[in-house]
């Protein structure tokens, strides 16, 4: 006999809550994070230029990601707008990007005056498929910011040959991707640029924060000026280069963040190990398909996005996410339910005050069917929680319950 389902007043499979990125159970915290915070409090130094572990930070996740240069900064948010302020372009100008991601990915763009243009993606991998990219290139495009969606690789050999024939920069939205790789090689030092968040969400996290990393030496010295004022610290008398905001990590932070880049390979190992029990759970699954990993990529699943096969079920993706929330397991329906490109900011545009700058005037339409593939994709997509604290006996109940509920709505 089925099941009844928790939502209905059944037994919910889930009794005991699972561990979670939100608070200690599904972290790696310990007496490393504790005793550096320490280090810092007794120093007295906690703010952004006074004190060693803002640079020893910087230092570690440059040698770590093999880069010259890297920069904190306050923010994944604040990490991209410093990269798209390092490039220097003129208002007006065109960066193409994804329209599956967080909003953190445009805000940076419009903030600098510049026109976000969204290329449709490869459902599979949701993220940019680079022939779409290439379509959407024009005179006035300048850069392409790739997002690494839920620790998935864009395809980025094609990405880089687009790069290399327009003249254009890449920046890597490395936000859900610590530790991916893209064939051997760590997503965010492909592009000119690589941007990170440590918000509490993250495979590694300080509570807020992000860090810009690059190679590209004309770039790179400009770093830590595009989230600092322009103001170049060694200078003898006070300066400020050009227009950039004072996005600051403290030391406080960078002392967590330390020690979680120092267990971020077990981190990875661990969201590695426990998501391939999950997808064993599912194999030849007619109605659930598990998030792909192609033959040149490493996943290091942020979350663990699966797809469901909507014609196989007869209730709304939001009572499927609301039922498995009544069991225990919170997932959510399509991510950011709709492609970026459907919010406000873009689609009224409400950008500043009431000018639509730089927006309005310029014929820029934004709204359904700009990408019918992302928008098909989040339909379609029901984003199951993960963590580095996972058993396998959490694997085991997150599978139970996603098997009740689907069977339940069996069409
Ligand atoms: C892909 C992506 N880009 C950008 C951001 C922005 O990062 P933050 O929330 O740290 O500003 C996030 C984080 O939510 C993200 O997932």
């Amino acid at each position: 006999m089925m099941e009844k389902l928790a939502i209905f007043g059944g037994d919910p499979v889930i009794k005991e809550k699972l561990p979670t990125v939100d608070d200690a159970s599904g972290r790696f915290f310990g007496e490393e994070e504790l005793s550096l915070v320490t280090e810092v409090m007794k120093s007295g130094k906690l703010n952004y230029i006074n004190g060693a572990k803002i640079a020893m930070f910087e230092k570690e996740f440059a040698e770590k990601y093999g880069v010259k240069y890297a920069a904190t900064c306050s923010s994944g948010t604040a990490a991209l707008h410093g990269a798209v302020i390092a490039l220097d372009l003129e208002p007006g100008d065109e960066v193409i990007v994804a329209p599956i991601t967080d909003m953190g990915t445009i805000i940076p763009i419009l903030m600098q005056n510049l026109i976000p243009v969204f290329a449709d993606v490869d459902p599979d991998i949701h993220n940019v498929d680079p022939t779409s990219v290439e379509e959407k290139v024009t005179g006035k495009t300048k850069a392409i910011i790739v997002v690494h969606m839920f620790g998935h690789a864009v395809d980025m050999d094609p990405i880089m040959d687009i790069a290399r024939k327009y003249n254009l920069y890449i920046i890597e939205d490395c936000c859900q991707a610590f530790n991916t790789l893209y064939k051997g090689r760590l997503c965010g030092t492909i592009g000119d640029i690589g941007c990170f968040s440590f918000q509490q969400s993250k495979q590694m996290t300080t509570g807020d924060g992000g860090m810009i990393i690059s190679n590209n030496d004309k770039i790179g010295r400009r770093l830590k000026l595009c989230v600092d004022k322009g103001w170049p610290r060694d200078g003898q008398f006070r300066d400020h280069l050009f227009l950039a905001p004072a996005y600051h990590m403290t030391e406080l932070q960078a002392a967590v963040g330390i020690a979680q880049l120092r267990k971020l390979d077990s981190i990875i190992d661990s969201r590695r190990n426990m998501a391939k029990l999950l997808n064993e759970k599912f194999i030849n699954d007619e109605m659930v398909s598990v998030p792909v990993e192609k033959e040149w990529a490493r996943h290091t699943y942020w979350k663990y996005p699966l797809k469901i096969n909507v014609s196989r079920i007869k209730a709304d993706m939001d009572t499927l996410a609301a039922s498995l929330k009544a069991e225990g397991l919170v997932c959510w329906a399509g991510y950011t339910k709709v492609p970026i490109y459907m919010y406000n900011v873009l689609t009224i545009p409400y950008t500043y005050g009431k000018s639509g700058y730089p927006l309005a005037d310029g014929g820029y339409k934004y709204g359904e069917g700009l990408c019918p593939k992302a928008e098909k994709d989040l339909k379609e997509m029901l984003v199951v929680p993960f963590c580095e604290g996972y058993k396998p006996e959490h694997i085991d109940l997150i599978a139970k319950t996603i098997k009740k509920v689907m069977e339940y709505y069996k069409a």
